[in-house]
């Protein structure tokens, strides 16, 4: 059912990576659903995002709507429709992902690349917007948007500002010379505005500026709210926690369907799920692994970072293997994380598969042909990949955590542990596994994950109320 909103809201909906041209982790998911949702609902949502050359590439059709120069940099406004594409290729089209060149590291000029998107997104909620087209709210995602509400801090006729956190971890810290280039006034510049311990903060200024602050879980709005995961930030979300919501991400269920995904091997649904066996076997046969029905094949799909607590897969491999299970891992991300992976692969020959890289064809098989999903995360803001794999009928094993405790009912859709050790993940597949061997309760246990409702609605719903709530009050 279609959410019952005001449909005369404008919203600037403000992103560094959008599904499918542009994906470095969910966040690329949910900036392509989401506006979408509030779309369909009737919501006027416009998506903006800068011009790297994957965006430009299928952007041709796009209108030349303004010319300005921003921080100095000479910038075209391109129109798109849903999209407003900021277009200035000596920022934006380079090789490599948004925030990184070829061999991963953060380009140098980061802080200047997005302060330019910010300020653009800024002028576009005002009155010296030079697009007929003006927000009433401007949404924010992560600290490459975060600046915009510090912009529009103080303006007297603007758009109100949400600044949704993704991921407390990535802050945007960038050296305080940069203060003037940026153009973001002096005074804002102390520990009660976007200063953290002598740097410049991105993310400080959009959680210290924005009208309403939203994470991605419940949960994790209460974490963040602590100093174990609070980033140094806690201080700050306990004084505004009552701007701050915690709204659970939802899924693209098109996009995730085992019924229709072009990008498995057998499809299926509940009713079927003896098909299931057939995405094994081709998932074992394309990772090169014995293929073997019987043995539980264990997968995990993500980026190699502490969050993820790779580290904790890496030190259990051993005990898993020996369950007996298989293990099959895509992702990429830091050495030392590969390093360990490709060491574990090398020690169990026929029973771990590590594939490297960002592949979305293979992440969709692993959902669809491993037994059972493992996410030992340090720290989880929403996480896409249990819901994922609860639709697949692929019970995840997953750490306690963000919004991996909001979306995983332990024993009856996957298994949860408490503790960030190897350990717990060990005893939590051990759980896992005894369910597998047991086809009648391992069948209800994937009907009722199979069973539940991700979809965006609820999460397009409450993100119009605040919206709606926000456009009625007067800006400061
Ligand atoms: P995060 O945003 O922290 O990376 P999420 O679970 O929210 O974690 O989302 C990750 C998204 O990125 C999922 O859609 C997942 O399938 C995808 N993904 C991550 N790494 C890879 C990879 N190496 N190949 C393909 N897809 C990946
Ligand atoms: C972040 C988080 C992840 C979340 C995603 C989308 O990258 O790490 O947990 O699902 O953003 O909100």
């Amino acid at each position: 059912m279609a959410p019952s909103i005001d449909s005369s809201a404008r919203v600037l909906f403000v992103t560094p990576e959008c599904a499918p041209m542009t994906k470095t982790g969910g966040l690329g998911d949910v900036s392509a659903a989401l506006p979408e949702a509030l779309r369909a609902a009737g919501m006027d949502v416009r998506t903006l995002l800068p011009g790297y050359e994957e965006v430009l590439g299928v952007m041709a059709h796009a209108q030349l709507r303004a010319s300005v120069r921003v921080l100095g940099f000479d910038c075209r406004l391109l129109d798109a429709g849903a999209f407003i594409v900021v277009d200035c290729p000596e920022l934006y089209a380079r090789d490599g992902s948004p925030y990184q060149s070829r061999d991963g590291r953060d380009w140098d000029d980061n802080p200047v690349r997005f302060g330019v998107f910010c300020k653009l997104a800024a002028l576009l909620a005002t009155p010296d917007s030079p697009l007929a087209w003006r927000p009433d709210l401007v949404h924010c995602n992560d600290w490459p948007a975060a600046l915009a509400p510090v912009y529009l801090h103080g303006e007297r006729e603007r758009a109100a500002t949400v600044m949704t956190v993704h991921n407390l971890a990535f802050q945007g810290l960038c050296d305080p010379a940069l203060v003037g280039p940026l153009e973001v006034p002096a005074s804002y510049f102390t520990p009660d505005g976007l200063e953290f311990y002598g740097k410049l903060s991105f993310l400080k200024g959009g959680l210290v500026y924005a009208d309403a602050l939203t994470t991605v879980s419940p949960t994790y709005a209460r974490e963040i709210q602590t100093p174990d995961f609070g980033s140094g930030l806690d201080g700050l979300l306990r004084r505004r926690r009552d701007v701050l919501t915690g709204i659970l991400n939802g899924i693209d269920t098109q996009t995730w369907n085992p019924a229709t995904d072009a990008r498995i091997a057998r499809r299926y649904d509940a009713g079927r799920l003896e098909a299931k066996a057939e995405n094994k076997a081709a998932l074992q046969r394309r990772l090169h692994l014995p293929v073997d029905e019987d043995l539980p094949l264990l997968g995990a799909v993500g980026r190699f970072t502490h969050q993820k607590g790779i580290d904790l897969l890496a030190a259990a491999a051993d005990e898993l293997v020996a369950m007996p299970a298989q293990i099959v891992v895509l992702g990429k991300g830091e050495p030392e994380h590969q390093r360990e992976l490709a060491a574990v692969a090398a020690r169990h020959p026929g029973r771990v598969a590590v594939a490297i890289g960002f592949n979305e064809d293979l992440a969709h098989a692993i959902e669809a042909g491993a037994d059972v999903f493992l996410m030992p995360s340090r720290f989880e803001p929403c996480g896409l990949n249990q819901m994922y794999s609860q639709r697949y009928g692929t019970p995840p094993v997953a750490r306690a955590t963000g919004g991996l405790v909001d979306t995983v009912i332990d024993g009856v859709t996957g298994f949860l542990f408490e503790s960030a050790e190897s350990a717990a993940l060990v005893a939590a597949v051990r759980r896992a596994l005894a369910a597998y061997r047991d086809p009648a309760r391992w069948t209800r246990i994937q009907r009722a994950a199979m069973a539940r409702d991700f979809s965006w609605g609820e999460a397009a719903r409450r993100y119009a109320d605040l919206y709606r709530r926000l456009a009625t009050v007067p800006q400061r």
